[in-house]
């Protein structure tokens, strides 16, 4: 860890979560209220990236954070800021990926292959092969990725292996389904965590989410430092997750 890097809150393992989703929302708004364009935010957004990877390593027991990077809606935006997201996120990856490997970090690329740039591809692969066989904490690049479009995804390529013969449907499960997702291996979410004050999930990692814990901030992503997720663990270490069960504290036992 860097010299100086904040010590995170002594916490037992179990009120650690093991999936972090992150919505780096913000960006525009740092640099627009700054009189800056808002590419300018999206700069400042790659190391406050890298130490959201860095508390995670010093949180322990954090196994996937997902950073949500573009979605498959952000192709509204203007062309000049598309071109910009997608040329940043290739530079942002090739920038980082041997300190990743250095970290023990395993990166893995979640999205949709149509539109995305070849070599923004060709980078999200790299920094896969690269970093494969490591140990440590899973960063899931959520790039090109939508949850609708995921769902879509995985339904032609399930609705194919029936056709084929290949799957019973009678048979289809939720483990099923699980296995067709763009990354069979990514666990459920615990923390879904967007900063930027809005409070939607913008279509991030539906069927991951289902039992998350939802913790909003306002800060802007720009702003993001370790100490904000920090505050945001020790929020999901309060919750009480019930997954649907219910104790009765006063009927006889
Ligand atoms: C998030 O910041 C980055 C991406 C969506 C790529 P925004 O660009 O959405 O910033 P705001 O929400 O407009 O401030
Ligand atoms: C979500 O943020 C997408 C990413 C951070 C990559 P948006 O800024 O695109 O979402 P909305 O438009 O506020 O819902
Ligand atoms: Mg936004």
């Amino acid at each position: 860890m860097p010299a100086g890097f904040p010590a995170p809150p002594p916490l037992a393992p179990e009120f650690i979560p093991r999936h972090i989703a992150l919505v780096m929302d913000g960006n525009g708004r740092w640099a627009q209220e700054r009189g800056l364009p808002r590419t300018e935010g999206h700069r400042r957004g790659e190391n406050v990236l890298m130490e959201c990877v860095d508390a995670c390593i010093a949180l322990g027991h954090v196994e996937w954070l997902s950073a949500y990077a573009f979605s498959t809606e952000n192709w509204r935006r203007s062309p000049s800021e598309v071109r910009f997201l997608m040329g940043f996120s290739r530079d942002v990856l090739r920038r980082h990926r041997d300190e990743l490997h250095e970290k023990n970090v395993r990166v893995v690329w979640s999205g949709r292959r149509p539109r995305l740039w070849r070599s923004v591809i060709r980078e999200l692969e790299a920094a896969e092969e690269l970093t494969r066989n490591n140990t440590g904490v899973t960063l899931a690049m959520c790039v090109n990725y939508g949850g609708r479009a995921e769902l879509v995804d995985a339904t032609r390529r399930l609705a194919e292996d029936a056709r084929s013969g290949a799957l019973d449907p009678a048979a289809i499960s939720e483990e099923t389904i699980a296995r067709y997702l763009y990354r069979p291996d990514m666990p459920d979410v615990d923390l879904f965590l967007r900063p930027s004050g809005e409070q939607r999930t913008s279509n991030f990692l539906p069927w991951q989410s289902v039992y998350a814990e939802m913790v909003y901030q306002d800060t802007l992503f720009p702003d993001f430092t370790p100490q904000h997720m920090y505050n945001a663990v020790l929020e999901y270490a309060r919750r009480d997750r019930r997954f649907g069960g219910a104790v009765d504290k006063f009927a006889a036992q």
